[in-house]
C-alpha cells in the first residue's frame, strides 16, 4: 500500500494533478483507490466519473446517526462497513473511488467517525496504490479520518500564497506527526521563466523536492470549462507528458520501497 496525498492551496491545480495521476497510474495498477478528501469535491467530474458516485462517506455517516435506533443489536460497524462497500465505494472500470463528502453537521458523529476510521484504515490496506485529492488543511489528516501518507505532492501556483501555504502544509505534516517519507513540490500554471526560478529557490530553502514545472495551457482550462475530463486533454501536451514522468517517477518508488 502505497498512499499519496496531493495538498495545496486551493485553486492551485490539487484536482488536476490528482485525475492524471490517478489516470496514469491505473494504467499500471489493477488495485488503485481514488479518495476525494475536498468537501469542494470535483474529482469524479475531472475523472468523469461523476455519474457513478451514489453517496459519499459523509451520507453513510448522516444514515448512521438516524438509524442508530433502527438497528436494535446488529453490530454498528458491520452495519457502517455493509452500507460503505455497497454504497460509497464507486467501482470505476480502472479503478475505485470514494468521496468523502462534506464536514459533518450538528451533533456528536465521535462514534461514527471512529468507526468509520477503522473501517477506512481497513480498506486503504487492499489497494496497492490510494491518491487522496485533499482540501488545504490536511483536515482529514488532523482530525485523524485518514491517519498516513507515504508521500505527500505539494501543488503551488505561481502566487505568494500558494507557497505560503506549501511551507504550512509542510510545517504541519510534521506537527501531525503523519509518518510520510517525503514532500514533493508540483508547480502548475507557470507562465515565466522568473516565476519557475522563485520557486525552485523557494523548494531550495525549503527542502522541498521540486517533482515538476507545468506550464499554464489555455487547452486544460478549456476542458475544465466545457467539464470534460481530464481525459481529454491532449497526450502530448506539455502538462500530460510531464505529469505522466511524474507517476512513472511514483511507480518506481513504491517499487524501490516494497
Ligand atoms: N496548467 C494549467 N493550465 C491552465 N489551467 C489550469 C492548469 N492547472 C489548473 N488549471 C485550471 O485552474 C483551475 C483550478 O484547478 P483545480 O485542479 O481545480 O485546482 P484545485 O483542485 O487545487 O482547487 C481549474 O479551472 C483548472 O482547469
Ligand atoms: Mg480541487
Amino acid at each position: 500500500m502505497t498512499v499519496i496525498a496531493v495538498a495545496g492551496k486551493g485553486g492551485t491545480g490539487k484536482t488536476l494533478v490528482s485525475a492524471l495521476l490517478i489516470n496514469f497510474i491505473s494504467e499500471n495498477t489493477s488495485s488503485l483507490l481514488a479518495v476525494d478528501a475536498d468537501p469542494d469535491s470535483n474529482l469524479p467530474e475531472a475523472l468523469g466519473v461523476a455519474d457513478e458516485v451514489k453517496k459519499t462517506l459523509g451520507d453513510v455517516r448522516e444514515l448512521f446517526q438516524v438509524s442508530r435506533d433502527e438497528m436494535g443489536t446488529m453490530n454498528k460497524e458491520q452495519w457502517l462497513e455493509g452500507k460503505i462497500y455497497a454504497e460509497a465505494i464507486c467501482e470505476c472500470p480502472k479503478y475505485d473511488l470514494i468521496v468523502m463528502g462534506r464536514p459533518e453537521g450538528e451533533g456528536c458523529y465521535c462514534f461514527a467517525n471512529s468507526l468509520l476510521r477503522g473501517i477506512l484504515k481497513k480498506l486503504m490496506r487492499h489497494y496497492e496504490y490510494i491518491i487522496i485529492d485533499t482540501e488545504a488543511g490536511l483536515e482529514h489528516f488532523s482530525r485523524k479520518t485518514i491517519d498516513n501518507a507515504d508521500y505527500i505532492i505539494i501543488v503551488t501556483d505561481m502566487s505568494r500564497k500558494g507557497l505560503a501555504t506549501a511551507k504550512r502544509i509542510k510545517e504541519l505534516a510534521k506537527e501531525l506527526k503523519l509518518n510520510f517519507r517525503k514532500i514533493y513540490l508540483i508547480a502548475n500554471r507557470i507562465t515565466s521563466k522568473e516565476a519557475e526560478d522563485t520557486i525552485r529557490r523557494f523548494a531550495d530553502e525549503e527542502g522541498i523536492e521540486l517533482l515538476a514545472v507545468l506550464p499554464y495551457d489555455e487547452s486544460v482550462a478549456e476542458v475544465d470549462l466545457r467539464g470534460d475530463p481530464v481525459t481529454a486533454i491532449d497526450k502530448d501536451s506539455e502538462v500530460c507528458r510531464r505529469m505522466k514522468e511524474v507517476s512513472n517517477f511514483i511507480l518506481g518508488l513504491s517499487v524501490k520501497a516494497r
